[in-house]
């Protein structure tokens, strides 16, 4: 799959990239990422991408017309099944791990990064299949909202994990279901022990207790 990210500030995506897991997704050819800087779109000589709001207001909206360009440029528009299109928003409905679901699933997606006071709302007009937020406070930027959707779509692709399993079992994997505690070594620290069931060797009753720890 490929995942477009479009931004005004492509170099925070430097280190985004380029550690962990969708650093070894990406070297493995698993996933393709593409940063895509609006500003290269922008019309004026002097790359103009935001202006202030019509009826007047505090600070800068992004301008349409970039975005129009930079979406046009690949190949991409509103209603494409398979390529869908994310504008990040802090009034958009909430991304959680079904959307990830649903979203690996697909051959492309395309997150728009937001800045300022927001965007020109005809791109969510026009434009775009989704406005999603990551959670119920403002970011400054669509930046680091775009990073959680990339990362939390990508450890869900088959073999971008070290071990296959790690995707099972996992909290939100099933509506309502958390992760159960994980211990290692030492088995004592600081008189905190690990519970005597992890240690018991008992398969069945390891099992029992982990699933009751996932339900509380
Ligand atoms: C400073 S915010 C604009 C907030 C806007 N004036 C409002 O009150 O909704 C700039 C950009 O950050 C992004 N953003 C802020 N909060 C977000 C959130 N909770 N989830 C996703 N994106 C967010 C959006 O792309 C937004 O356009």
């Amino acid at each position: 799959m490929t995942i477009n990210i479009l931004t005004l500030f492509p170099h925070y995506f430097d280190s985004v990239l380029n550690e962990s897991i969708v650093k070894r997704a990406l070297q493995n050819n698993l996933v393709k990422v593409n940063i895509i800087d609006i500003r290269q779109y922008a019309q004026d000589k002097h790359k103009t991408t935001d202006d202030r709001p019509f009826g007047g207001g505090p600070g800068m909206v992004m301008k349409v017309e970039p975005i129009f360009l930079a979406l046009e440029s690949l190949g991409l528009k509103k209603g494409q099944e398979d390529r869908q299109i994310i504008l990040t928003s802090a009034k958009g409905q909430s991304f959680d791990q079904s959307w990830a679901k649903k979203l690996v699933k697909l051959e492309s997606v395309t997150i728009i990064c937001g800045h300022y006071e927001g965007v020109d709302e005809r791109v969510a007009e026009n434009l775009v299949d989704a406005e999603m937020r990551i959670g119920d406070y403002v970011l400054s930027g669509g930046e680091p909202a775009a990073n959680v959707i990339l990362d939390t779509i990508i450890r869900l692709i088959p073999g971008a994990l070290g071990n296959e399993d790690s995707n099972k079992n996992e909290s939100h994997d099933q509506a309502g279901d958390l992760a159960y505690p994980q211990y290692t070594r030492p088995e004592s620290f600081n008189n905190w022990p690990v519970p005597d069931v992890l240690l018991s060797g008992d398969h069945t009753k390891i099992a029992n207790w982990r699933d009751q720890q996932r339900k509380k």
